[in-house]
């Protein structure tokens, strides 16, 4: 087993206040309903940006509370690192723009794009910077605007998504706690069952892209759906085994809450009982790199993750990419 050289000191969320359910859909003239979508995914409702809430505003309310949690403050982040797949500009990082707003002035910022992955793939960075001893605290963020990005005209994408941000102060552990294993993995071929064809640097933004709509979420949902159960078990039995671990050696498993379907497949295939699963997919829908750091600040707030927890984490996302994480709590 790995020694562990990083562990959790604090973490916090910043979600947008307005909600949109199910049922909501029907006022903007989607056609679905809450039983076709709740059957299918067991989301019920999810929070939407408004009135300019941002991705840096909701990483930068995450953020503060991860330190105040902590006991940290801004002058010492050494890095902070940013998953997004909804950066609020193209250039230059939004981590950049969260690091102004903490008045973080000595931390390095940059993003991470690895899509639903991407908080696990900025967790292991993270945790190698404090390994090689180039960093002792380190701001690792999920925080999505997937609201921004997904077709607000195709019911088959729109539904499933959501907006918010959840942060963690990572530093290096002391007492045998920390992150016990990673494991991160992408296979680039099936990259167009889940992306955005148009609109980076290859097809700039134009008319034709807009009228086309090729700059939004396009998603092969029974291909991805397939791959997400598939990698999802893989991640999982590589995260037990990094740790010397199995099912039942973990106290609660915080899978990427995208579908209510995969999350129960990833638990089954691990055997872990769903007594043990943290789900608030009901609540957010998929809010891609958001949605683990929200969902572990949310358990460590209800006192489902305790002092000496061992919790798996479990990811998939567009890439496709899968990961996944032991951490001793
Ligand atoms: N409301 C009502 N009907 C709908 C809706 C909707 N919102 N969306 C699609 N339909 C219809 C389709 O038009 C289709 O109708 P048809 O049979 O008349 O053509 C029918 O429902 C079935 O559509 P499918 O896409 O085949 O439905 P499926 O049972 O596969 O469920 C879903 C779709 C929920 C997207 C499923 O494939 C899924 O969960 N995939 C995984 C998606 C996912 O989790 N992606 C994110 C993971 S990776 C990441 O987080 C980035």
């Amino acid at each position: 087993m790995k020694r562990p050289v990083a562990a959790v000191a604090g973490t916090g969320r910043g979600v947008p206040a307005h909600v949109m359910t199910n049922h909501d859909f029907a006022a903007i003239g989607i056609e679905t309903s809450h039983d076709w979508i709740f059957e299918r995914s067991g989301i019920v409702e999810r929070h939407i940006a408004k009135n300019g809430e941002t991705t840096c505003s909701m990483a930068s309310e995450a953020s503060r509370k991860a330190m105040d949690a902590a006991g940290v403050h801004p002058g010492e982040i050494d890095v902070i690192i940013l998953a997004t797949a909804t950066p609020d500009r193209l250039l230059p990082s939004t981590a950049v723009d969260i690091q102004a707003e903490l008045g973080a002035t000595r931390a390095a910022a940059f993003d991470i794009g690895a899509a639903c992955s991407g908080w696990l793939y900025a967790m292991t960075t993270a945790e190698g910077l404090i390994m090689s001893g180039t960093a002792e605290t380190a701001l690792v963020i999920g925080a999505e605007k997937m609201s921004a990005i997904v077709d607000w005209k195709d019911r088959s994408t729109c539904v499933l998504f959501g907006d918010g941000a959840g942060a963690v102060v990572l530093q290096r552990s002391k007492g045998g706690k920390g992150i016990l294993s990673a494991y991160m993995r992408s296979d680039g071929k099936l990259a167009d069952l889940l992306y955005r064809p148009e609109g980076g640097a290859t097809t700039p933004m134009s008319a034709d892209v807009l009228e086309k709509r090729s700059h939004l979420v396009r998603m092969a949902g029974r291909e991805v759906f397939k791959h997400a159960v598939r990698s999802m078990s893989d991640a999982a039995d590589r995260a037990l085994d990094g740790a010397r671990l199995t099912g039942t050696d973990i106290d609660l498993l915080i899978p990427h809450q995208a579908n209510m379907r995969i999350i129960e497949a990833t638990a089954k295939h691990s055997g872990i009982p769903m007594e043990k699963v943290f789900v608030n997919v009901d609540r957010y829908g998929n809010t891609s790199s958001a949605s683990i750091p929200i969902a572990l600040n949310e358990a460590i707030e209800s006192g489902r993750v305790k002092d000496g927890s061992t919790v798996m984490m479990v990811a998939f996302g567009a890439g496709f990419t899968w990961a996944s994480m032991v951490i001793r709590f």
